[in-house]
């Protein structure tokens, strides 16, 4: 079996490149406030007491100061009802001084997620999960992309990786990433003009499948599940997994750990993502990016 070594393999340096977009995205506001408009500004509705969506939360918080965003986080309590959360969403969609808004997702199990996600303007729907602006998604229109399949596509495109008539497999079908990621990725344009493959959990032989792929996008929330001998020699490999793995050395009690066993994986492929430091910081500054898309929008309307 031939062997590429570590040196051949190069990392996708999420967190680099969105502080590199973070300083364009500042750079903009700067120029649209400097012309008499308001500073863009974000909303995010969190709900619960879930550790990960919280720090999620604080970091998309976070961002909007680094880039001069004004920011507005409404917090409740897990025992809200649906319809106390569709009254803040259609406040939101009314309130004239925001410009985008996500509520955080999962939200609790007796809440009707779906539901949430309709009632929001899909005008400012910056997590691009309205049916709306899924469907235009799916037609190649004009609309908000979610963001984390829209960050792997802007990170394929800044680092100059030449996506056209690849075999990309997506593993995941979730409609905030396998989904809209297997969209992305066969339409017309670079990146895109991939062959695309969803694999998901009624797939037979993933592994066979995986193994195909000149590009690998995993997106179960399954810690280390892509092994090296589930990746083709030369292969890009995306890791969107992060999920918290208990580990009392550590010292918040947890390690993060992606989909793809890194130390096993990363010596085969020609490019990877880590975990933390990939695609996490891409879908957040993805996220500011729709958010200035939609303020620029509602001032030329
Ligand atoms: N939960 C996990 N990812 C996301 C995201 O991109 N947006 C929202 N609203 N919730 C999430």
């Amino acid at each position: 079996m031939s062997q590429t070594t570590m040196q051949d393999t190069r990392i996708l340096d999420g967190k680099a490149l969105s502080e590199t977009m973070k300083g364009e995205i500042a750079d903009e506001v700067k120029e649209w406030v400097a012309a008499g408009h308001p500073a863009p500004h974000l909303a995010a509705v969190l709900i619960g007491e879930d550790g990960a969506s919280r720090t999620y939360v604080d970091h998309k918080v976070r961002s909007c100061a680094r880039v001069g965003f004004e920011s507005t986080l409404i917090q409740r309590t897990a025992d809200i009802t649906q319809e106390e959360l569709l009254e803040i969403v259609h406040g939101l969609n009314d309130d004239p001084s925001i410009d985008g808004f996500i509520v955080q997702l999962p939200l609790p199990d007796h809440l009707d997620a779906q539901a949430v996600i309709e009632a929001v303007d899909p005008a400012k729907d910056v997590d691009g999960f309205h049916p709306v602006n899924m469907g235009n998604l799916a037609l190649g229109l004009p609309g908000f992309v979610p963001a984390t399949p829209a960050g792997i596509m802007t990170m394929l495109e800044r680092s100059g990786i030449d996506t056209q008539g690849k075999h990309a497999v997506v593993i995941g079908r979730s409609s905030i990433v396998g989904t809209p990621m297997s969209l992305l990725l066969s339409r017309s344009g670079q990146p895109g003009n991939c062959t695309v493959t969803l694999c998901h959990s009624r797939t037979v032989d993933l592994a066979g499948h995986c193994r195909e792929a000149d590009i690998l996008v995993a997106a179960v929330g399954r810690p280390e599940m892509v092994k090296a001998d589930m990746v083709k020699e030369g292969a890009i490999v995306i890791d969107v997994g992060i999920t918290r793995v208990e580990d009392p050395t550590a010292k918040r009690g947890y390690r993060l750990k992606g989909d793809v066993d890194y130390a096993d994986v990363a010596p085969r492929c020609s490019w990877i993502t880590p975990v933390p430091g990939g695609v996490g910081p891409m879908t957040i500054v993805s996220l500011l990016r729709n958010t200035l898309t939609a303020a620029r929008a509602k001032h030329r309307a």
